[in-house]
């Protein structure tokens, strides 16, 4: 890998001093965006795939309202099955599905849902299965539930019995003895009658945190243990949309679960919504990071209908006629989440369940968009409104989807005239660039917007790719009173439906893995400080940009920690600047990342790096051996 030499970050500020300059408490977070299946199939609990027949081909080409589904016809029973939509649970999900029992057989007529690439169980845990039914013939019906495998095997089953009068939910709790993944779930009548079935569902008890609706445990956990300071959520592209139609609106996605609107995902698969805003502002709670909503600037994705195919459509505004009851939107999310009770929508958040406001400080206006008169138009249209109504809001702009260039200048000019408070950049580049910009934010004008680095990442899961970001990490942290926020992206990928690499976190239906992407997030998040201290680490006489260190200091603990970070081949002795440190303490601990370049963790590999954490010995500060292709993190105890 080709290198640029330029002072190394320790060394590249001009005040060689080791005073303290105070940097964000909000550094480190991280960005979630249904991408890969991260949402439907992934961090949403849902066991059932396709629950309310909303699948189309508008979603993905082969796609209907049957997708997932299959139409059970067992032990010599018949019938009819078709899709309706005359008289649905809600309008807001128009489509159901209608059984007409002729003949119930010995084993019942029926579908089965296949979930997400096969329904996975563990033993000994419960599982909420509710589904809503309307009895549509006089008789009850008695309805089986069962998980099977392909054997035919029964690993969790329960029993109703239908009652007249409108549509209906029924709950049951199936509860599996065995762990076990490629079952279907089965729901099956047995007696003749029409039946008339939507919002299949089937959810995990163990959901994080125990949250009714809630999220799959290990995979919010995963994102807990990054300690994210923030969680932008829910896109991306995602929010901005494939044209004016899919643009992502908050309220559509709030309320019971059947009365949402779905839509089609930019990504080429289906938003089933059921992780919805209230459910992103409730797992920021959960997981102590502040929420950053995303809301589009008025205009939709630039690359709509594929704009690099012949007949894609661009970038659209919103009819200036609609753009009042867009901002009205956008006012009435913030009361959504900091609103009293007693307002519209405080009262629509304490009727979900959470009274208390989720105390919302940022909101994200465009993602990464053209930066065009219609998009200017309808940015200023709602930035102008919501600094005027809450200044308590911070609002985070957008300056294109690169480093540089034509959108990047655009963006930060009308930045400047805006005075926007943050601006988001993204950077998506080679491993190379993160080293090569390590100075990137030391001659940054202190007056101008702040930045969020909301989406980067060096395209590769290597160790490599990981020290790279963690040698940019140190600049982020040099800088961080003007660099307010950061997060790697994307965050989640379904290993089966994996749309971008590379992510932070590849799972599958029973497991996950932490790429050393991953841990360098984390060991920077979990040690992360308020104050920088200048001119700490020096590297003995060299300035190669392989090498990058940083110095925080955390008050709350008193804790010092250094980040040292070797991406070259070989190990390197530095000094660590004890005196100017005034550190008392002789407890500390060293957290070191290391391995090959190109070795990397997978899903079904063990795992081959991971930080190893030691007592260390302060007296070595003096020279400390940075081993080839490292991040070490040393964190000395304040008291
Ligand atoms: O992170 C994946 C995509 O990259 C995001 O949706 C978009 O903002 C960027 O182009």
């Amino acid at each position: 890998m080709a290198t640029t030499v330029f002072a190394q970050s320790g060394n590249s500020e001009k005040d060689k001093s080791t005073t303290t300059k105070t940097i964000s408490p909000d550094l480190f977070g991280v960005f979630f965006e249904d991408l890969s299946y991260a949402a439907d199939g992934g961090l949403y609990a849902e066991l059932v795939q396709n629950r309310s027949f909303e699948y189309s081909a508008s979603d993905k080409k082969d796609w209907n309202s049957l997708t997932a589904w299959e139409y059970i016809t067992q032990g010599y029973s018949y019938g009819t099955l078709s899709i309706e939509s005359a008289h649905p649970v809600h309008p807001n999900n128009p489509h159901y599905l209608l059984l007409n029992i002729e003949d119930s057989g010995q084993e019942g007529l029926g579908i089965s849902n296949s979930g997400y690439d096969g329904i996975t169980v563990k033993a000994g845990e419960q599982y909420n299965f509710s589904v809503y039914l309307q009895q549509l013939s006089p008789n009850p019906i008695p309805v089986t539930v069962q998980l099977r495998d392909k054997k035919g095997t029964v690993y969790g089953a329960a029993t109703f019995i239908t009652e007249s009068g409108g549509w209906k939910k029924y709950n049951n709790v199936l509860t599996v003895n065995q762990t076990a993944d490629s079952l279907k779930l089965f729901v099956l009548a047995k007696k003749p009658g029409k039946l008339a079935i939507d919002e299949v569902s089937l959810f995990p008890q163990n959901t994080f945190k125990g949250e009714a609706n809630g999220l799959r445990a290990d995979l919010a956990q995963a994102i807990a243990d990054l300690q994210p300071k923030f969680m932008r959520f829910p896109g991306g592209c995602l929010v901005h949309g494939d044209g004016l139609g899919n643009m992502y609106r908050w309220k559509n996605t709030i309320g019971p679960v059947e009365q949402r609107i779905q839509q089609r995902n930019i990504w080429n698969y289906h938003q089933s919504i059921g992780l919805g805003f209230y459910e992103y502002f409730r797992f920021c709670e959960d997981i102590g990071a502040k929420p950053l909503p995303v809301v589009a600037a008025g205009v939709s994705c630039q690359n709509s209908g594929g704009t690099w195919r012949i007949g894609g459509i661009g970038q659209k505004g919103l009819p200036l006629t609609d753009m009042q009851g867009y901002i009205q939107d956008v006012l009435d999310l913030i009361e959504y989440a900091n609103g009293p009770v007693n307002s519209k929508w405080g009262a629509q958040r304490a009727a979900a369940g959470h009274p208390k406001p989720f105390n919302l400080q940022y909101v994200g206006i465009g993602n990464e968009d053209k930066q065009t008169d219609d998009f200017r138009l309808r940015f200023k249209m709602i930035y102008d409104v919501v600094k005027a109504k809450h200044p308590e809001i911070t609002v985070v702009g957008t300056v294109g989807p690169s480093p540089s260039g034509d959108d990047y200048d655009q963006g930060w000019k009308f930045a400047n005239l805006l005075n926007i408070p943050i601006v988001d950049e993204h950077f998506y580049e080679r491993p190379e660039w993160f080293l090569s910009n390590n100075a990137r934010y030391d001659t940054y004008n202190r007056k101008k917007s702040e930045v969020y680095i909301g989406e980067y990442a060096s395209q590769g899961n290597d160790l490599i790719n990981a020290l790279t970001e963690a040698a940019f990490m140190t600049s982020i942290e040099r800088n961080g009173d003007v660099v307010r926020m950061a997060s790697y992206a994307p965050l989640l990928a379904n290993s089966k439906h994996t749309s971008w690499n590379p992510n932070l976190i590849y799972f599958n239906n029973s497991k996950w893995v932490p790429t050393v992407n991953y841990y360098v997030q984390q060991l920077f998040s979990v040690n992360q400080g308020d104050s920088y201290i200048r001119n700490v680490v020096t590297f003995n006489g060299i300035t190669d940009s392989t090498l990058a260190a940083s110095c925080v200091k955390d008050s709350r603990t008193g804790d010092i920690i250094i980040k040292i970070v070797n991406a070259g081949t070989t190990a390197t002795s530095s000094k660590i600047d004890l005196k100017a440190l005034n550190i008392q303490s002789k407890k500390a601990k060293l957290n070191i990342l290391k391995g090959n370049p190109n070795d990397k963790n997978t899903l079904n590999e063990p795992l081959k790096l991971v930080p190893i954490v030691s007592d260390f010995d302060t007296k070595t500060l003096n020279n400390y051996t940075v081993p080839a292709y490292s991040l070490s993190v040393i964190r000395i105890k304040g008291r």
